[in-house]
């Protein structure tokens, strides 16, 4: 069997609303999901050198150093769990990842290529899943692997997972991402937001301030209605303006330098700005791609992160290439 290939994009997300940490460690959520044009690109191919070893994972490319090549890589995990869905199915497989997505920047890279493995397994083995049967099969991987697999604009529940159409139109907006020089941990920030919801309670002197589990309970988390009237309209000056995250004032504990980074694309015309994620990848929007091609090249110039991109959204999820692998999705790339 041919060795099959599939690119898959980043995801911002454009409402991040976090509720009471679990019973289970994880948070409620209420996520807008995004897929933008910064896409990874995975291959597997049969393990006809060495089969005796197993599923084996190769990574090259935007921060591969730091990407487990074992079984801990969520590739890794994704096939796994699309051979202990279909029993009796799934030779040994090598799995190529050629990373553009930044590792720990609050992209879901790790998420994405988990997402491409189970396209792509499920091609090769010709298992003949659904996108449905893929997403369910995604969500016990991670919360954003699901997403990763359908793409667009999406509302995300539960842990993220629990994946609802955002029914608006395809508009396409237009970003400038900024790389951070250096990474957060998706659990260290979650664990940040608990705290600092204990310490904001304890300053209020309310009862949550002893220390017990109520210490950390927020409201449940709701869709924003303002910006899902922005994405229906197709505006992005309105959708800047709604965009909201609630891991950014953990993101700007963890990572102070963040803050400048998001004042200076405000000051240089960004319509929205946003710390993308658990961070320390910092989005803006702009009214165009004309402006999003200024505001990168001004950001790039002002010294407040390691690289910019500019990217455009809602892309689709992951999905087989036909052409040539190297001709896919190559987001504009500056450096400083
Ligand atoms: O599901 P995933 O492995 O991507 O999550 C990584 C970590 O992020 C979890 O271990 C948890 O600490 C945190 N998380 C959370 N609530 C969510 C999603 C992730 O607390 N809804």
């Amino acid at each position: 069997m041919a060795p099959v290939t599939v690119s898959v994009p980043a995801k911002l997300n454009l409402q991040l609303s976090v509720g009471p940490r679990r019973a289970d460690g994880y948070h409620d959520l209420v996520t807008v999901f995004h897929a933008v044009s910064l896409y990874d690109t995975i291959t597997v191919a049969a393990a006809t050198v060495s089969p005796e070893l197993g599923d084996t994972v190769t990574v090259t490319g935007e921060g591969a150093t730091v990407v487990p090549q074992d079984g801990d890589n969520l590739a890794m995990r994704a096939v796994a769990a699309l051979r202990a869905a279909m029993p009796g199915t799934g030779e040994p497989v090598h799995v190529t990842i050629a990373k553009r997505i930044p590792v720990a920047a609050g992209l879901a890279g790790g998420s994405a290529d988990a997402a491409a493995a189970l396209v792509a397994c499920n091609e090769l083995w010709n298992v003949g899943l659904s996108h449905q049967q893929l997403c369910e099969i995604a969500a016990d991987v991670g919360s954003d692997v699901a997403f990763a697999v359908l793409g667009g604009t999406v509302v995300g529940r539960g842990r993220g997972e629990e994946l609802t159409a955002a029914l608006v139109p395809s508009t396409q907006y237009h970003w400038v991402l900024a790389f951070a020089d250096g990474q957060l941990s998706t659990p260290d920030v979650y664990a940040t937001v608990d705290r600092l919801r204990r310490d904001s309670a304890a300053a209020k002197g309310s009862a949550a301030a002893k220390g017990s589990a109520a210490a950390t309970d927020a409201a449940a988390p709701e869709l924003d209605a303002v910006l899902m009237a922005a994405l229906r309209a197709g505006d992005p000056v309105r959708v800047g303006k709604a965009l909201s995250n609630d891991l950014q004032p953990a993101a700007l504990t963890l990572f102070p330098a963040l803050r400048k980074t998001l004042t200076a694309g405000t000051d240089l015309g960004a319509v929205g700005a946003l710390v993308s994620g658990s961070g320390p990848t910092c989005m803006f929007l702009a009214r165009n791609k004309e402006r999003a091609l200024a505001l990168a090249a001004a950001l790039s110039g002002a010294g407040v992160c390691r690289s910019v991109a500019t990217v455009a959204g809602p892309v689709h999820g992951a999905a087989l290439v036909t052409g040539h692998p190297g001709q896919h999705g190559r987001p504009g790339q500056q450096g400083r």
